[in-house]
């Protein structure tokens, strides 16, 4: 039995999904059945928080292989999610992490994700970590201002990433979780593109057929005060003002060939991405 955390979120859905084409036998912990009525019919769903460890005891039953997904900077839930993972003799893990732990210079984002990558890693249980790029879905953060005034905020400037798409990091997990030969190991998943946000929106616009501008932004906290009108936690907002800065500062955008390797095919490109996507963008 494998269990997934953050079912109801970007990759949780993703990775449901491949699990259910796999047809693995899988549950899914979630807080609230409501947001999980779409999930693919085969996930077995069972009520958890990882805020309250005593709710995990009955999730964990049985478990073979865990994916550990957790929200936000701190790591109280990954500390309750792998030790339950420990009374239950769990024997795998698979762990969301973030390419921002990879490189010598690790902003705070690294800094937490690098924590929790600890925290399995102490835990003794052969462990599989996933070091994602950013996510192609950031891109629907440009949903708002481009439906109703035709723009998009820039925060990085001539720094590049290279984005990656949610669907091709489940293919890993669910790889991960499912064969043998991954333990041990650190998968840092980019895209196989580096773009500015300028030539992204370039992408997006073509695909969509809509002309959109890009906006600089004189400060991250600008940037931050308009993506999150209504407010972040003042140490959250430092961490992604700090990440932002990160990427501004690379014009070359990091890449690895390890999705291709993995999944012996090529990882979804942007414009793909863009596609699948396009009526989001538009009203
Ligand atoms: N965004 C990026 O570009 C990027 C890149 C690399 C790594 N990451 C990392 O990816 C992770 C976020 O992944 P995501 O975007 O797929 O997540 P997401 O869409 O924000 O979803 C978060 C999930 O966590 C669940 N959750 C929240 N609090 C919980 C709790 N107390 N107990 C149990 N479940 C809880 C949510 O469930 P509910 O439905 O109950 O709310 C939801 O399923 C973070 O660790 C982030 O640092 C992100």
């Amino acid at each position: 039995m494998i269990l997934i955390t953050g079912a109801t979120g970007t990759i949780g859905r993703e990775l449901a999904q491949e699990l259910h084409e796999r047809g693995a036998e899988f549950r899914a912990l979630v807080r609230d059945p409501d947001r999980a009525v779409d999930l693919p019919w085969s996930a077995e769903r069972v009520v958890g928080d990882l805020d309250e460890p005593a709710t995990l005891t009955h999730a964990f039953d049985g478990v073979e292989a865990l994916f550990v997904l957790t929200p936000g900077i701190d790591s109280t839930h990954t500390a309750h999610a792998v030790a339950a993972a420990g009374a239950a003799g769990v024997g795998r893990v698979v762990l969301l992490s973030s390419s921002f732990v990879s490189g010598d210079d690790m902003p705070a984002m690294g800094r937490h994700h690098h924590e929790r990558e600890q925290l399995v890693r102490d835990s003794g249980i052969p462990a599989t970590v996933l070091r994602s790029g950013g996510f192609m879905t950031e891109a629907l953060e440009w949903a708002a201002t481009i439906r109703e005034e035709g723009y998009v905020l820039d925060p990085v400037g001539p720094g590049r990433h290279a984005p990656v798409d949610p669907a091709d990091v489940a293919a890993v997990a669910a790889l991960a979780l499912t064969e043998d030969g991954h333990q041990g190991q650190e998968y840092v998943l980019t895209g196989e593109e580096a773009f500015t946000i300028v030539e992204q929106v370039r992408i997006l616009s073509r695909v969509i057929g809509r002309d959109i501008a890009v906006r600089a932004v004189d400060t991250p906290d600008e940037a931050i005060r308009l993506r999150f009108p209504d407010g972040l936690p003042q140490a959250v907002a430092d961490v992604i003002a700090e990440a932002f800065a990160h990427v501004r500062a690379d014009t070359v955008g990091l890449r690895t060939d390890t999705v291709e390797r993995l999944l012996g095919r090529k990882p979804r490109s942007f414009e793909e991405w863009c596609a699948r996507n396009a009526s989001a963008f538009l009203d």
